[in-house]
């Protein structure tokens, strides 16, 4: 039997996206441990969640900037990383750019959950952005992190219909149903090649 994948978590926010890894873990679809979860805000929800399972849990002060960390600070991100084992970093509502540090330190094995299907609607607010372009559909998007905002390579997608009378909560609701889906598959599928 394979040792499960060592994962890194970063988050910023409740993450629901981490809850939904934890259970396909939990469930024995996902065979993979989270080593660490590490956030930019010191009382997200997601660093509580993971205290309550007893994951490690770090907040590590983001410094100066607004979008992404000062250098000492991701300096500092890899090297947890590193000393926790992780060997994939999967951002889960993590709200900065991430840069050369980190890039350099995990090739190709730093990937992210966008609620849009990209290249439509980068950013901030995507489901915001989709209802405001008409669109009749949206989604969520796993990718490949690079220096760019939301242009990494594609791993999958996942498409949820906007319906009449949608709002930015019940869309955004829509769109976080097929991420806790999405999220654990793609890494399942990782975790077994
Ligand atoms: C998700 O909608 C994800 O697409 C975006 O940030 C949100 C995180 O939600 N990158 P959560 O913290 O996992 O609940």
């Amino acid at each position: 039997m394979r040792s499960p994948l060592p994962l890194g978590i970063l988050g910023s926010g409740k993450g629901s996206n981490f809850r939904a890894i934890a259970n396909a873990i939990d469930a024995g679809t996902l065979h993979a441990e989270v080593r660490v979860v590490v956030s930019d805000v010191a009382d997200a929800g997601i660093l509580a969640f993971a205290r309550e399972r007893g994951v490690r849990a770090e907040y590590l002060p983001p410094g100066r900037f607004k979008t992404r960390l000062e250098p000492e600070a991701e300096d500092r991100l890899v090297a947890l990383l590193k000393e926790a084992g992780a060997e994939w970093v999967v951002l889960a509502g993590y709200m900065r750019m991430v840069k050369a540090p980190l890039l350099d330190a995990f090739p190709r094995r730093i990937i992210n959950i966008h609620p849009s299907l990209l290249p439509s609607f980068p950013g901030l607010e995507a489901w915001k952005q989709a209802l405001a372009a008409g669109a009749s559909e949206t989604g969520c998007t796993v990718h490949y992190v690079d220096s760019g905002m939301d242009t990494g390579e594609v791993i999958a997608q996942s498409a949820v219909p906007v319906l009449p009378g949608d709002s930015p909560e019940t869309l955004h609701a829509r769109i976080q149903q097929a991420e806790h889906a999405l999220y654990p598959a793609v890494l399942r599928e990782i975790a077994e090649r």
